[in-house]
């Protein structure tokens, strides 16, 4: 049983991608991913004249009384490393493994121009599609970075459009949730040319405190700022991202957000999605959980028969509809109840 997917033209041996994040940072933990089995690598987040070293501690978590991770907060920015040193990491990778499956991941600065000239660095360096981070929450949006683009769908519009014209290869826009309507946001990037999107992006969040202390979460030095949620308790959010978008436009997704199992990898395909992107659970886990993922994706499709991953790709779409629709249905289902009674009283 064949995993494979075709992704706007680029072939995966299978769905599952390392998302853009701390476990995509490097040139050897990229090896070490595609080594363990993942179909691609969506690199950590390059940029030029944005990137510097971030603030730590950065991350939080919020477990159940099981110790689970419910959901995870993150306040790092994209790469810490220049573009000299990602010319390393490329070079290192292809050259352990041929043709390597890596999408890269890019982040300008306000200046339009930037993203042009980080997408053109990106095909001169072989990539086959180029992912826009429009939706880091904590990317500095009073500069008009990060989550501020997805918040200004005529941004979303302009630098996807000046990203498409400047490189051949298929663009992805990254959308972020912290919107009024994300597929609104989705169609902006339709209309530029982008052929796929990414959903979703971190969810906006404040974790929490320590109240004896009165310590916000992540403290660095007892101030905080707001954060990136996302993990497990993340995904009903992604689930709707990527089920709408599906519904309303013609765009290639790969899905995102709280992804551990590869039940969860069949419902963001069964709502729309081509490929998907783990990122959490790499950072808490590592990377072998991959193989008992393909193993169970392979099984579950055999075991209902479908030839394909293609087969079940937003089987359940049609099924999410307006409130009022359900409403004729009970009003449908309690009529024929009466008919019923009536008969048995007959
Ligand atoms: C620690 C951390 C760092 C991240 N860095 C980036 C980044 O540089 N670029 C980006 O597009 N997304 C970044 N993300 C967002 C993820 O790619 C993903 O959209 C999000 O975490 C939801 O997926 P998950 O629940 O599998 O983690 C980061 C996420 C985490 C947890």
């Amino acid at each position: 049983m064949s995993l494979e997917i075709d992704f706007e033209g680029v072939k995966f041996k299978n769905p599952f991608w390392i998302g853009s994040g701390p476990t995509s940072g490097t040139g050897d933990k990229i090896v070490q991913a595609l080594k363990a089995g993942w179909g691609g690598v969506v690199i950590k987040t390059v940029g030029d004249s944005i990137v510097r070293k971030g603030v730590r501690p950065m991350y939080a978590a919020m477990r159940n009384s099981n110790k689970d991770l419910v959901v995870f907060e993150n306040i790092e920015l994209i790469t810490e490393d220049n573009l000299e040193t990602w010319d390393k990491y490329i070079k290192m990778v292809n050259r352990e493994i041929p043709n390597a499956p890596i999408v890269f991941s890019i982040m300008g600065s306000s200046d339009i121009s930037e993203w042009s000239k980080l997408a053109r660095w990106s095909e001169d360096h072989g990539a086959n599609l180029i992912e826009l981070n429009f939706g880091c929450p904590h990317g500095e949006p009073e500069k008009r970075s990060g989550a501020y683009i997805s918040q200004h769908p005529d941004l979303v519009y302009d630098y996807t459009k000046e990203v498409v014209q400047s490189v051949g290869v298929p663009v992805i826009s990254k959308l972020s949730p912290n919107v009024t309507d994300i597929t609104e946001i989705a169609k902006n990037a339709e209309r530029a040319g982008a052929k796929a999107v990414s959903a979703i992006n971190t969810v906006s969040c404040l974790m929490g405190m320590d109240i004896e202390r009165e310590m916000l979460s992540p403290p660095v030095f007892g101030y905080t700022t707001y954060g990136g949620l996302s993990g497990p308790g993340v995904k009903p959010i992604g689930l709707r991202a990527v089920s709408s978008i599906s519904k309303n436009t013609k765009l290639t997704i790969s899905g995102i957000g709280g992804i551990s199992s590869w039940q969860n990898a069949i419902e963001y395909i069964m709502c729309g999605a081509t490929s998907v992107q783990v990122v959490t659970d790499t950072v808490m886990h590592g990377f072998n959980q991959i193989k008992s993922w393909t193993e169970g994706m392979e099984d579950y499709l055999k075991r209902h028969n479908y030839g394909s991953l293609e087969e079940i790709k937003g089987k359940v779409v049609p099924n999410i509809r307006e409130y009022s629709y359900l409403e004729t249905l009970i009003a449908e289902r309690d009529s024929i109840d009466d008919e019923m009674k009536k008969i048995r009283e007959a």
